[in-house]
């Protein structure tokens, strides 16, 4: 599709649109906003009828592939409001790269990134009052693609939907920038290497429910993922990617194909090594991690993702023990990789990266 293909706009009467609501009723991805944008594809069409309408339910046919074997992928990214009142999107053509390397992956048609982009801007600015201005809030923008062929032999779809929807929210995590106790599960695995767990698809996310509802119930926010061969190296934490601070280095586990990558987990790499300090990306045993947390060489542990940023870990719970990391407080490094992304995001911090559009 042409980058010159107009995006209809059937938007609602003034009358009709919902009020916004309050900055502490927020939550996370409870409120939807106005409208939405969608566009349909077929093989042999390629995509068409690109719209912004009414935000509404979709028809679709009992037999539609998503429905059946989860031909589904999605991306998560946020628009903030700084205090100057500008919107402003945090690295989005990341998110756009990794839709289409997850289309690749679950053999969906991929899309023009530019258009795309260029569709996720129209929509926020129709939507623009629902874009909320206190820190800590924003609008999380969510694209996503299903397939919508109506067939039950199991192949690639040849029909589908691009959307994206809007929601404003505040925290992701009701402990907000606070720690986490942690659950190390060697019972469940979220994904194996030759598997899915680099692309953000549907059913990584189906697939770690179970884990963490046993998790919750136990009284744990979220659980470590440990790989699913030997069950002895780290690879993320409920749905983010997982740091260590040791005195020497900052450790995340290496890419290793069941990783997903997240666009947090790189402007943490980026921003260490830009400030000098030694990231690392490769393998890290479940191990040497409660080794460091017994003998203190553990300083810090956090998770890293859009919706919360970055969520200090005070706590992880391994073989009926629980390891206490750094008094289980939030450190300091935590703090300042917070405080730098956010800065940013808000436009409080020059964006000297060019991350910013
Ligand atoms: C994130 O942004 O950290 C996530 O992946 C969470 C999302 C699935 C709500």
């Amino acid at each position: 599709m042409g980058l010159m293909d107009e995006i209809e706009l059937r938007l609602l009467p003034e009358d009709d649109r919902k009020p916004v609501p309050k900055p502490e009723n927020l939550g996370f991805g409870i409120h939807f906003t106005d409208h939405m944008f969608v566009m349909d594809y077929e093989e042999e069409k390629g995509w068409y009828d690109p719209r912004i309408v009414p935000y509404g339910n979709f028809s679709l046919d009992p037999a539609a592939v998503c429905l059946h074997y989860g031909q589904a992928i999605f991306e998560g990214l946020k628009a903030h409001r700084g205090e100057d009142g500008k919107i402003r999107l945090f690295r989005p053509y990341e998110n756009m790269k990794r839709l289409n390397r997850s289309a690749h992956r679950m053999c969906m048609p991929s899309v023009d990134e530019e258009f795309l982009l260029n569709a996720i801007k129209q929509l926020v600015k129709v939507e623009e009052r629902w874009v909320p201005a206190n820190k800590g809030t924003s609008l999380y923008i969510r694209p996503f693609m299903i397939a919508t062929e109506a067939y039950l032999g199991v192949r690639p779809a040849k029909k589908y939907i691009l959307s994206v929807i809007l929601c404003p929210v505040g925290a992701y995590y009701s402990e907000g920038f606070n720690p986490v106790k942690i659950f190390v599960t060697d019972k469940y695995v979220r994904a194996a290497k030759g598997g899915v767990g680099e692309a953000k698809t549907a059913g990584n996310y189906a697939a770690s429910l179970m884990a963490s509802e046993e998790a919750k119930a136990k009284g744990f926010t979220q659980v470590l993922w440990l790989d699913a061969k030997e069950r002895r190296y780290v690879e993320e934490v409920g749905t983010m990617n997982i740091f260590f601070a040791f005195e020497d280095e900052i450790v995340t586990p290496a890419l290793s194909g069941s990783i997903l990558p997240g666009i947090t987990r790189d402007s943490v790499l980026r921003l260490g090594k830009k400030w000098g300090l030694n990231m690392v990306e490769r393998p890290i045993t479940i191990d040497e991690v409660i080794e460091g947390a017994q003998s203190g060489a553990l300083t810090e542990c956090f998770g890293t993702g859009t919706a919360a940023v970055i969520s200090p870990v005070g706590s992880l719970h391994y073989k009926g023990i629980d390891y206490v990391i750094n008094n289980g407080v939030t450190g300091p490094l935590s703090k300042r990789l917070f405080d730098e992304i956010t800065g940013l995001q808000y436009g409080e911090i020059e964006d000297a990266l060019g991350w910013i559009e």
